[in-house]
């Protein structure tokens, strides 16, 4: 079966490529490379001993799409092919609504052209907005704080739509929680561009030496500790959740809504110490005001996932921050060669 992966170069798509080869899947990664390295997909190669078609190219250009679904027999789409970054997505809203929304369209229309009807989308956790309770189930109410969560929001409502004028359509929906981690190799794992928008990154960067301390955003919130609680969840465990997905897909009557996530919630704190004990490195740390948008609480009911897919999270915390730091400290400037300096302030926080 081919299996045609948007966004396969980056981050949870190149772990779920590797779980896609050794299921026996034929894999033909589509990716602008925006924010990605062609690097990766060698590595995933190396992995998993199989090769992979990759084929550059922009979700929203039809003619690009055209031309794989003229040349391959599709038989499912994973579409991971997205921008992501919460704060960007505030500063550019049309970049992200035509990449993420309009991006969607054309490629559901080259697939219904092309008698492909089968996709799993990645959203988010975001679509909750802030949650009255946890966990989190599937049927809590949605709504969406910045134009990222929004973008998420209107491609599921789209992705239903497009089930209601035409049910011969097969859609999963799988709502992430916070994914971390790396493939047990250290080969591959996040490759953020910059400084990291999030908390693992950063704390990885810190211990490696490539950022001086992490800024804790707030320790007054009502959780253990007083700062933000998240579930966090191996990127191997996500990837393992698309396999099954894909596996159930064609027995699917309806649109399915899916948590991926370990319905255990883990303080900023909490990863700092497990970060730590796990790299046997000192991340220092400064409490420092809370981040606009951020909410005290996350985490998953997964008992959903469980029951429909037969999935479910197996990584501890402890493996999660080992994998990170196998990846981290090996390969300290990501794919790239060149060597960053360290900074001494964090240019994210106002120091004045
Ligand atoms: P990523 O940025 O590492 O991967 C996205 C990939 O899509 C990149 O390789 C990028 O080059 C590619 N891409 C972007 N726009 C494209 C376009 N127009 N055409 C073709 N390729 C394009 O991000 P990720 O962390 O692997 O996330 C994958 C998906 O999961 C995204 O849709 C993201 O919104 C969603 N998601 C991520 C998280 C998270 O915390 N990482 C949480 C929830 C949901
Ligand atoms: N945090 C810090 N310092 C940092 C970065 C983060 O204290 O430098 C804290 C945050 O305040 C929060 C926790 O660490 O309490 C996690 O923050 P992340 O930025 O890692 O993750 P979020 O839960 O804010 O958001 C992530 C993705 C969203 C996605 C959401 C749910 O960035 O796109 O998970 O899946 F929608």
């Amino acid at each position: 079966m081919h299996i045609l992966v948007t966004g396969g170069a980056g981050y949870i798509g190149s772990h779920t490529c590797i779980l896609l080869l050794e299921a026996g899947y034929e894999v033909i990664v589509f990716d602008n490379f925006s924010n990605a390295s062609k690097e990766s997909i060698k590595r995933v190669e190396k992995i998993a001993g199989k090769p992979i078609t990759v084929i550059e190219g922009d979700i929203r250009h039809r003619e690009d799409l055209d031309k794989i679904f003229d040349a391959y027999k599709i038989d499912a789409v994973i579409h991971f092919a997205g921008l992501k970054a919460v704060g960007e997505s505030v500063e550019e809203p049309l970049n992200y609504y035509d990449n993420n929304i309009h991006g969607t369209i054309v490629l559901c229309e080259a697939m219904a052209a092309h008698g492909c009807r089968s996709i799993v989308f990645s959203s988010s956790a975001t679509v909750y907005g802030e949650p009255h309770t946890t966990p989190i189930k599937e049927d809590f109410p949605l709504s969406a704080t910045n134009p990222y969560g929004r973008s998420k929001l209107f491609i599921e409502e789209m992705l239903r739509d497009l089930y209601i004028s035409d049910p011969a359509w097969k859609i999963v929906l799988l709502r992430y929680f916070n994914p971390v981690g790396a493939h047990i190799s250290g080969t591959i794992g996040e490759d953020p561009h910059g400084i990291p928008n999030n908390l693992m990154p950063f704390i990885a960067q810190t211990a490696v030496g490539k950022r001086a301390f992490l800024s804790v955003f707030g320790d007054d919130y009502d959780t253990h500790d007083g700062t933000g609680v998240r579930d966090y969840i191996h990127v191997m465990d996500l990837a393992d959740g698309h396999v099954k997905a894909l596996e159930k897909i064609e027995s699917f009557n309806e649109v399915m809504t899916i948590n991926l996530g370990t319905g255990k919630g883990y303080s900023v704190l909490d990863m700092v110490k497990a970060f730590e004990k796990a790299s046997g490195k000192h991340v220092p740390y400064k409490i420092a005001p809370r981040r606009a948008g951020d909410i005290a609480k996350c985490f998953a009911d997964p008992s959903y996932a469980k029951k429909i897919l037969g999935w479910e999270a197996t990584r501890s915390i402890k493996e999660m921050c080992e994998d990170s730091w196998r990846w981290q400290s090996n390969n300290p400037n990501g794919y790239a060669e060149e060597i960053v300096g360290v900074a001494e302030k964090d240019p994210r926080v106002n120091h004045s």
